[in-house]
């Protein structure tokens, strides 16, 4: 998604967020531009492709002024050009803007600034912003009161950063898309994301719904919609710079692949009278949806099997761009979980605000602090798994898994056995990290380096790691990969089975029979079968062993998929953080 970064301050503001631009590329982005102010005008350096490509290493020592903004984009309205690029500015090339979000009455706002005499080069939703702010200015109004104006006109999600060239200031506007301010000795920076600024302050003010910052030598916060102002606090980041770099690594992703037994140690050193006041929460709510998109939604399906198993509870799963289909069933009583990494999904946002209108009480599971859903909802509990900087969710995902067995658990009464299970998995989850794993899953990777399609299938709770393991294949290495339940490829999808397909096949001591003998449906079409469980079997053509942990197979069995996937992106030449139309979390709908 698009990111957002803006300097006020003593130092020149271009190498400031250029750099801090580039620690934005893993939303996923397809163009880059800044706007800087300079003595009598503002400069505008905008074009497709990298940010590397975009700003060359002479723009970072040349491009003066200590004010600035920039964007990387990710194409909503209109095509991957120059032209829609961002920062836009105003006809009078006066207003420079940059934006993360939709403007829903564009075309309105655009008929209604092309009849009084603008012209627009962009085909983007953006544009129209600065040109309102023109168009109230050119009415003899200020600047500040023409954005507040403008704001005011505008339907849709917006995180705005805007200067003009003849103010000593820059603007930041939220409204449904994530922006925080950064407070450094030397100046103040506005970003979609803390790790954008992360190596220059971590001191930062998160800003609220309908939050205006006018940022100068000082900071001062109104509320758009009644133009009151409001105090805002200074939070200190707890995580460090190093969490946000890649260390050794090659790739965040192989990281974050890495980091997952510390990031299960953390889910695990959760507040246990919040899990029981959840896990209580849950027990007495009428009718309990659990919503996500994406990876988080494979965790609230692995979620929904936890519940039966461990405490014969029934949970409704939606994806959460189908949750208004749920929401006529929706009561005061009703229990809605959200889930999200980010907390910034659109999707997700738009969810917990369907079921808060109906009176549902909401709880969400989030990674980021400060984030969007941590407001939205009653309660949240943080996941603590550290920045989650590559776009896929790897450590994430795990982290979610660890909290919802913790819960589950809570739920059955258990919750010591739960957490003393969790903490039992930390060896394995170092033990499939390492070396030696990576070596083995290599092999298997120069195998399929080179095919169009995977299948894997599992059953029970091996379902959801199957959809999981496919999602990952498919994100970062662009093979075809599809998950299925043990018994359901059997009803259509074997068609596509030949010789030589390859089929990963999770397996548990529990179902171990009744997937074996799917498997063996499989190998009769010649495919090759990779097993991942517990024991090894003749059907298997390649084995990855996984040992046996019950409902928190989940959290170990995704582990080794993650790295093929990884590997098979290296083979294929693709670049793991920042896989092609993806993005981090996705803020519109
Ligand atoms: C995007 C990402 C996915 C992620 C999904 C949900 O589509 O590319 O990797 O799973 O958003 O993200 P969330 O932050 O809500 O967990």
């Amino acid at each position: 998604m698009c990111g957002i970064i803006g300097y006020i301050g003593t130092q020149r503001a271009a190498p400031l967020i250029i750099d801090g631009l580039k620690n934005l590329e893993y939303r996923g982005y397809d163009s880059a531009g800044i706007a800087v102010l300079q003595t009598s005008e503002l400069f505008v350096k905008k074009d497709t492709g990298k940010i590397a490509e975009v700003f060359s290493e002479k723009d970072l020592e040349t491009i003066e002024g200590n004010i600035g903004i920039a964007h990387s984009r990710w194409a909503t309205h209109g095509g991957v050009t120059k032209e829609n690029s961002h920062p836009h500015l105003s006809n009078d090339g006066n207003t420079a803007v940059v934006h993360n979000g939709i403007i829903e009455n564009y075309q309105e706002l655009r008929k209604f600034l092309t009849e009084n005499g603008f012209v627009f080069k962009s085909q983007t939703d953006t544009e129209v912003i600065p040109n309102l702010i023109q168009y109230f200015m050119q009415q003899g109004t200020s600047f500040m009161d023409s954005i507040k104006l403008a704001v005011k006109k505008l339907e849709g999600s917006y995180a705005l950063a805007i200067i003009n060239k003849n103010a000593k200031k820059l603007v930041a506007i939220r409204k449904e898309s994530p922006l925080v301010i950064g407070v450094a000795d030397h100046g103040y920076f506005v970003a979609s994301d803390v790790p954008s600024f992360l190596d220059q302050t971590k001191k930062v003010v998160y800003l609220y719904e309908n939050d205006m910052a006018v940022l100068n030598d000082k900071m001062e916060f109104f509320n758009i919609k009644d133009n009151l102002p409001v105090v805002r606090k200074i939070d200190n980041i707890e995580w460090n710079v190093e969490q946000a770099k890649k260390g050794n690594f090659e790739h965040f992703m192989l990281k974050e692949i890495s980091e997952q037994a510390d990031a299960i140690k953390l889910a695990i050193s959760q507040d246990e009278k919040q899990i029981k006041e959840v896990a209580d929460a849950i027990m007495h709510a009428k009718g309990i949806y659990f919503v996500a998109c994406g990876t988080s939604y494979h965790a609230c399906l692995s979620a929904s099997y936890k519940f039966a198993k461990l405490a014969n509870k029934h949970v409704n799963v939606a994806l959460a761009s189908e949750f208004p289909n749920y929401k006529d069933f929706i009561v005061p009583d009703s229990l809605v979980i959200a889930l999200s990494q980010s907390g910034e999904t659109a999707d997700v946002l738009e969810a917990v605000k369907a079921a808060k209108e109906k009176g549902a009480r909401v709880i969400s599971l989030v990674n980021v602090v400060g984030s969007s859903l941590t407001r939205y909802s009653d309660e949240t509990l943080m996941q603590n798994a550290g920045p989650e900087i590559c776009v896929l969710a790897t450590k994430s995902y795990t982290s979610q898994l660890a909290i919802l067995t913790l819960l589950a658990y809570a739920l059955a009464g258990k919750y010591e056995e739960g957490k003393n299970k969790l903490k039992e998995l930390v060896n394995s989850i170092y033990y499939l990290t390492s070396t030696n794993t990576r070596e083995h899953i290599k092999q298997l990777a120069e195998r399929l380096r080179y095919v169009n399609h995977i299948y894997l299938i599992g059953r029970d709770l091996q379902y959801p790691t199957a959809m999981e393991a496919a999602l990952k294949i498919k994100e970062v290495s662009y093979i075809h990969a599809e998950g299925f339940a043990g018994g359901e490829l059997k009803h259509g999808t074997i068609a596509l089975i030949e010789p030589g397909t390859p089929c990963i096949v999770f397996t548990s001591s529990e179902n171990e029979k009744k997937i074996l003998s799917n498997a063996t449906e499989l190998k009769a079409r010649g495919a090759y079968i990779i097993g991942v469980g517990p024991n090894n079997n003749e059907l298997f053509d390649f084995f990855i062993k996984v040992r046996e942990s019950g409902e928190a197979n989940s959290i170990c069995q995704i582990i080794p998929i993650q790295i093929l996937a990884y590997q098979l992106a290296i083979l294929r030449g693709c670049d793991p953080d920042k896989p092609r139309n993806l993005a981090k979390s996705v803020t519109v709908k």
